[in-house]
C-alpha cells in the first residue's frame, strides 16, 4: 500500500494539521495487513513550495513535448513529479490549515498541478471524467475558529468538489477547530480530531 501524506502548513513545527495528518498516517499504517509492505511519501508543501501557475508554466504546459525549451520541460515535470506520485497512492493524506477563509496557496499550487486534462481527468460525451479512481482520501482541517457545516466554510465544498472531479470521491473530513479559542478549547479539538481518526478507521 502506497501512502501519500501532504502538508500545506506554513509551519514546520507546531503545526497541528501536520501532526494530526501524521497521526492518520501512522494508524494506517499500524492497521495495515502487511505494515512492512506500506511505502510512505510525505509532501511537505510548506517546506518545499511548488511553484505557482503563472504565464510562463502555462505556456510550458501547452508547449509540445519536444518543442519546449530546458526551462519549460523542467516547469512541466515539476508538475509530472506530483502527478506521478498521485497516481501511484492507493491513500492519500491531506494536512489543510484554514488560512482566511480558504485552503493554504501552497495547496492550491498542488491542485493546480494535479489537475490536467487527459491525465487526471478528460471530458467525455458524457461529461467530466476523473482519472484517479480507486484512492481512499483522508482531509485533516486545523482552523483558529469554528465553521463546520457553515456556509463559511469553504474549504469542504472545495476540497470534495475538485478532489470528485478527478475520481477521488471517496474522502473522510477530520476537524480539528476552535485551535484559537484557548488553552481548553484546543485541547478539546486535538483530542476530538484524535477520536475522529479512531472512528473513520473503525468505520
Ligand atoms: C495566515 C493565517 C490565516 C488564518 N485564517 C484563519 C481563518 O480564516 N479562519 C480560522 O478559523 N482560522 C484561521 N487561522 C488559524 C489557523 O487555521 C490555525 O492556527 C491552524 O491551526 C493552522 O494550521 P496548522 O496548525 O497546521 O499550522 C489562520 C492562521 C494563519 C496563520
Amino acid at each position: 500500500m502506497n501512502i501519500l501524506q501532504i502538508n500545506s502548513s506554513a509551519r514546520s513545527d507546531g503545526s497541528h494539521s501536520t501532526r494530526l495528518a501524521g497521526a492518520v498516517v501512522d494508524r494506517l499504517r499500524a492497521t495495515a495487513a502487511e505494515p512492512a509492505a506500506v511505502a510512505i511519501t510525505v509532501r511537505d508543501l510548506g517546506q518545499t513550495p511548488h511553484p505557482e501557475l503563472n504565464e510562463a508554466a502555462l505556456q510550458a504546459l501547452f508547449t509540445p513535448a519536444e518543442q519546449r525549451t530546458p526551462e519549460q520541460a523542467t516547469r512541466v515535470a515539476q508538475d509530472d513529479a506530483l502527478i506521478a506520485e498521485l497516481q501511484a497512492a492507493h491513500v492519500v493524506v491531506l494536512g489543510v490549515p484554514m488560512y482566511n477563509f480558504g485552503v493554504p496557496a501552497a495547496l492550491k499550487n498542488w491542485i493546480d498541478a494535479i489537475s490536467r486534462v487527459k491525465v487526471t481527468f478528460q471530458y467525455t460525451a458524457n461529461g467530466p471524467e476523473g482519472l484517479l479512481q480507486g484512492k481512499k482520501i483522508y482531509v485533516v482541517l486545523t482552523r483558529g475558529g469554528q465553521y463546520r457545516n457553515t456556509p463559511s466554510d469553504t474549504q469542504v465544498p472545495y476540497l470534495r468538489t475538485v478532489l470528485s472531479f478527478l475520481g477521488m470521491t471517496d474522502i473522510q473530513f477530520i476537524y480539528a477547530e476552535g485551535l484559537a479559542l484557548g488553552a481548553d478549547a484546543e485541547q478539546q479539538s486535538l483530542a476530538s480530531a484524535r477520536q475522529q481518526i479512531e472512528a473513520v478507521m473503525e468505520a
